[in-house]
């Protein structure tokens, strides 16, 4: 009954092409985006903020390597492991290029961005934070950005201080000054909030911390495979970011650090491969970047994240940044024509495809669960950003998030279905 009354139909999208991006093109390379959810609606996946999909050529390539060329990597002499540490070793490369580090020495595989995060609070943090230290966070951080420097607090007595957001959604920078102190250590900031979608002033927050000779830790786990990073034109200290959330595998993720601050931390992990020598009586550890690559490393998730980022150079990162706000002004429209909905955040102008609300009287889960009948993926709830949701007075929100293989069709029908959702809760 209700799909009769739904003005959506499972047909197929329609893309609006802007110059250089085809989307209906590119959604032919993602197998995912051809299947029917509940055996019959075509999935409109918003939900790529949480995660991306994955085009053919990185699930081929990661097939290839288990079929043709695995073996462990910096550790056999043999042909076959010859091939995977190539292989590995030019993933590395490319993400070195992606970012435009100076040296690909400064580029290390974690699992994620939550271990970069991990890895610095630990190896970094522990040899330099002293009681009475401050660390500077945001309020709209993540609380994989949050919960490492709490825990670097609780050994080391620090002190969490916290840069405030206005009600649109941006950093209050008029008191930045105030937040730099004398023993402010660390600015831990992420580049793009993953609910508000705002696009921070990193380049602006690094001047001035550095100017009081505070480094920047950033997170660029929303931002690099939509605007993408230069770490070396914003002279970022330390910036960590995901595979899964740029089209590569789950399970991978880099850290970059400038080699003289990486060269001065300790190990996190201890094991195999991470050291030079080992006797009785201790060890030395391994030079950059092994030193912080202990056991066996995500070899072929690294390199399927190499051909994510050979991929995304192909879309080019300013076509996407171009199409997404084209996907996020129409959604701005849509959800407003709606009524009774509040985005949280700022316009289209100032941030990426990412738009969180709440509607009026409807529980963010119940939206999701009415959204998902109709093959509409949307995340809800408080998105890893407890703090940020008490700053806005909410316990949780809807999020709709986009990227360039969506289309402005698939934007209309989460209005339509939001039209309904709204009918629902209007008939009970
Ligand atoms: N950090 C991811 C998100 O925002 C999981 O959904």
């Amino acid at each position: 009954m209700m799909d009769k009354a739904l003005k959506i139909t499972p047909e197929a999208t329609t893309g609006k092409k802007i110059p250089g991006l085809d989307p209906l093109g590119l959604r032919a390379d993602f197998p995912i985006l051809s299947t029917l959810v509940h055996e019959k609606w075509p999935l409109v996946y918003l939900d790529n903020a949480a995660t991306t999909q994955r085009p053919r050529q990185v699930i081929d390539s990661m097939v290839d390597v288990y079929e043709t060329k695995n073996a462990n990597v910096h550790r056999g002499i043999h042909w076959l492991s010859e091939q995977s540490t190539n292989l590995y070793e030019e993933a590395r490369n490319k993400v070195s290029k992606f970012i435009n580090a100076a040296d690909s020495r400064e580029i290390i595989f974690t699992r994620g961005t939550t271990e970069g995060i991990n890895l610095v609070a630990r190896s970094w943090g522990d040899a330099n934070i002293r009681a009475g230290d401050e660390i500077l966070l945001t309020e709209m951080e993540h609380h994989a950005n949050i919960v490492p420097w709490q825990q670097l607090a609780e050994r080391t007595g620090a002190i969490i201080r916290w840069l405030p957001i206005t009600d649109e959604g941006h950093l209050a920078l008029d008191n930045l000054e105030s937040y730099l102190g004398p023993r402010t250590r660390l600015l831990a900031v992420t580049e793009i909030s993953n609910v508000l979608g705002t696009i921070n002033p990193v380049a602006e927050l690094i001047e001035r911390a550095h100017a009081q000779g505070i480094l920047v830790l950033l997170d660029a786990a929303q931002s690099v495979a939509h605007r993408g990073v230069d770490v070396r034109q914003l002279g970022a200290d330390f910036v960590v970011f995901g595979g899964h959330k740029m089209l590569g595998p789950t399970g991978i993720g880099v850290l970059y650090g400038r080699s003289k601050l990486l060269k001065a931390m300790p190990p996190f992990i201890g094991g195999g491969g991470m050291i030079r020598r080992v006797r009785k009586d201790g060890f030395e550890p391994a030079d950059l970047p092994l030193k912080f690559e202990a056991g066996t490393p995500p070899i072929v998730e690294a390199i399927g994240l190499g051909v994510a980022i050979d991929y995304l150079d192909r879309v080019g990162l300013p076509a996407i940044h171009q199409y997404e706000q084209m996907l996020t002004t129409r959604a701005h429209e849509v959800l407003q024509a709606v009524g009774d909905v509040r985005i949280i955040g700022p316009s289209p102008r100032d941030k990426i495809g990412i738009v969180s609300f709440v509607m009026r009287g409807i529980h963010a889960h119940d939206i999701a669960q009415i959204l998902d009948r109709y093959g509409i993926a949307v995340r809800a709830g408080h998105h890893c950003t407890m703090p940020l949701h008490k700053r806005l007075g909410l316990t949780a929100t809807t999020r709709a998030s986009f990227y360039f293989y969506n289309t402005l069709d698939e934007i209309d029908k989460l209005g339509t279905a939001l039209e309904e959702t709204k009918k629902i809760f209007r008939r009970r």
